[in-house]
């Protein structure tokens, strides 16, 4: 087991009650004035934000509103939010909504108190040293943004999208109440159980040898995602299904399924299928994060099987019950294939897309993504495997 450092410092208020321990949560902590940020409008029609100013009222903390946040969120909107967060002087910024909600207000919560433009973070050019609180409401399952050290955020003009990952990053608090998940569209479902999968795929698939306690965590954790997903999808009210969901977003990537198979002194994880993605998604502002992944991570995952096979006859084992039947290369080959195959076939039956012809991506769109993916991971990146990127161009030809 590798060495690593878990930091999880968000307070997790879950359950149907979840939205109403805010403005006291938020007021225990010294909170007086809070930003509310939020999306095209589904908190607004779901009743969520009069839920939450409510709870805010009741403490008797202020509040003021940004709302417009597009998914694939973009910088101007950042911007925008910083200079009311510094004209208003507010001292929390509360999402309510999915990952780019909450991806936004932690962009705001860096950038409001740096001199620069807070850009310079996404690229590179600078490091945040400090930050506003940010207390998350999440309504989508999927992100793990309310908890996760990491913001994305697109640049249309600059066509780019990037992440920084930072402590500073992870929210106080995240009041979780799964039965705002409910009215979630089923593609954004399907959508969301993808990228809870990819983000424990993610660190599972890191090059690094078997962690046993880290590994069945991280093979639970999918478990409960490909038994749930199709029961929130046939049944949007079953509680039960949403509420496992949405606590296995969080699980996926608060840091805890890394931990011990994390990369010595490097990423808590492989994370190039998100960095295949992330271009995929800056590429076309429409493609929702998950359906991108379905597409990456099964062709990511036939190009590089090869280099550490034990490791996905470990994840065929323990989450399809796949097992070589015997040592040889055959056997082996025929399981990996079987339960890659198998991940596909559950992406595809949720709805989610099995190419990028799906998205209208095609081989001359390839050339377009390399740049970004080249200031995002460099020429060469990823752990399981080492690649270039040639390899990248190829696993998005293979995809196609
Ligand atoms: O904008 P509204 O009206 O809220 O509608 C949203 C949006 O159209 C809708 N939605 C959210 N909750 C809803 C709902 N509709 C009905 N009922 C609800 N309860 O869903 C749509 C998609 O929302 P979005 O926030 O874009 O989705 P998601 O949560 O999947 O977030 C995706 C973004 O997160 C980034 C992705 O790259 C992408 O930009 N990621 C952030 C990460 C992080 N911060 O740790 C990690 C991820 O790997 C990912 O990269
Ligand atoms: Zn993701």
């Amino acid at each position: 087991m590798n060495d690593f450092s878990f930091f999880s410092p968000t307070r997790i208020v879950f359950g149907k009650n979840a939205l109403e321990s805010i403005g006291s949560e938020l007021g225990r902590i010294g909170c007086t004035k809070a930003l509310i940020v939020y999306g095209g409008g589904s908190a607004r029609a779901a009743g969520t934000l009069d839920r939450v100013e409510a709870s805010l009222d009741a403490a008797g903390i202020a509040h003021v509103e940004l709302g417009g946040v597009r998914p694939n969120p973009e910088i101007t909107l950042v911007r925008e939010g910083i200079e009311l967060a510094r004209s208003e002087k507010v001292d929390v910024v509360v999402p309510v909504g999915g990952g780019s909600v909450m991806d936004t207000a932690k962009a705001i919560a860096l950038g409001a108190v740096y001199d620069g433009d807070v850009w310079d973070f996404f690229v590179h050019r600078a490091a945040p040293t400090e930050r506003i609180p940010v207390a998350a409401v999440p309504t989508l399952p999927a992100s793990g943004s309310e908890a996760s050290n990491s913001s994305v955020i697109s640049n249309d003009a600059e066509h780019l999208k990037c992440g920084i990952n930072t402590d500073l990053n992870r929210p106080v608090a995240a009041f979780m109440d799964p039965e705002l998940t409910y009215t979630l569209p089923p593609y954004q479902t399907a959508a969301g159980a993808v990228d809870i999968i990819s983000h424990v795929m993610e660190r599972f698939f890191s090059g690094e040898p078997a962690v046993p306690v880290t590994d069945h965590i991280a093979c639970g954790i999918i478990r409960s995602v490909i038994e749930c997903a199709p029961r929130a999808l046939a049944q949007p009210d079953d509680y039960d299904a949403r509420a496992n969901l949405m606590w296995a977003g969080t699980l996926a990537h608060n840091g805890l399924a890394g931990c011990g198979v994390n990369v010595p002194s490097s990423r808590d994880g492989d994370w190039t299928c998100h960095g295949l993605e992330h271009e995929l998604s800056a590429l076309d502002t429409s493609i929702t994060h998950g359906a991108g992944l379905a597409v990456i991570f099964p062709a990511w995952m036939r190009y590089v099987w090869r280099e550490h096979p034990e490791r996905f006859l470990t994840f065929a084992r323990e989450v399809f019950d796949i097992k070589a039947v015997d040592g040889s290369d055959e056997a082996i080959e025929d399981a990996v294939t079987a339960t890659i195959d198998e991940l596909q076939e559950f992406f595809v039956s949720l709805g989610m897309p099995r190419t990028l012809g799906a998205f209208d991506v095609h081989e001359d769109d390839i050339e377009r993504m390399i740049p970004g993916l080249t200031l995002n991971r460099g020429e060469v990146f990823g752990s399981f495997k080492q690649l270039t990127l040639d390899d990248a161009r190829a696993i998005y030809r293979s995809a196609l």
